[in-house]
């Protein structure tokens, strides 16, 4: 049976981390409150003090915390500090939304299983940055966006979901992270979802839906 982290008194706890404009963020904080997500954000940290989640995680009542890297002397300094404020939150499920610095094995490995991370392309097409304009320069035909499990491999972990776009002749890189962008909100909440329910689970190398490895280009693929 399908043992639920939620219930009514005390929702699966969420602590996202993000370094920008927290549009994924809001997503969630959305999807928590109009209940489709059985969960609750229950902390916000970013490493930018100027990323516009924060005012976002404000305005929704949610603890926010900035711990800049610029701060620390070395990348094991700041990764404790990230650390220690991720653990005062209790999380079941940290949530990485446009959080722009590499955690360390040690963090990684402490919440293994238990941190998600969502990323701008078809995974294992194109990992790192400038996404839409590398899979524009390759004219490739389709996009997307990827929700896997973290592991201590920069954007290498079990895949859990994709959404994916066509790419048309007049696309630019803007265009194209509109359209992800879209994606990304649908996707996410959906896996976040899937975990608060119990029912999305890393077992070995497979992410699991129900007790099986998910099946990608199946049911867990949306188009736009
Ligand atoms: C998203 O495109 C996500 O895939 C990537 O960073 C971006 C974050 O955007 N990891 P936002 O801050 O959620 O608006």
């Amino acid at each position: 049976m399908v043992q639920s982290l939620s219930d009514k008194d005390d929702p699966c706890r969420l602590v996202v981390l993000i370094s920008g404009n927290g549009t994924n963020l809001q997503a969630i904080i959305d999807r928590c409150e109009d209940g489709e997500i059985p969960a609750r954000v229950v902390g916000v940290i970013s490493n930018e003090p100027c990323a516009g989640g924060l005012e976002r995680s404000a305005k929704a009542g949610i603890q926010n915390v900035v711990i800049d890297h610029r701060d620390y002397s070395t990348r094991s300094e700041f990764d404790q500090a990230l650390g220690r404020h991720i653990d005062s939150h209790r999380p079941d499920l940290l949530i990485l939304a446009g959080f722009m610095r590499i955690l360390g094995k040690e963090l990684v490995q402490r919440y293994q299983g238990r941190i998600l991370n969502i990323h701008p392309s078809l995974l294992p097409n194109y990992p790192g940055l400038n996404t839409h304009q590398r899979a524009l320069t390759d004219g490739i035909s389709e996009h997307g966006a990827t929700v896997h499990f973290v592991v201590p491999q920069l954007d290498a972990g079990p895949i859990v979901v994709q959404g994916r776009i066509r790419v048309y002749p007049d696309d630019t890189p803007d265009t194209l992270a509109q359209r992800v962008h879209e994606l990304e909100y649908r996707i996410y909440p959906q896996a976040i979802r899937w975990f608060a329910e119990g029912r999305l689970t890393l077992r070995g190398n497979s992410a699991c839906l129900d007790g099986l490895p998910v099946r990608l280009g199946g049911d867990l693929s949306y188009g736009m």
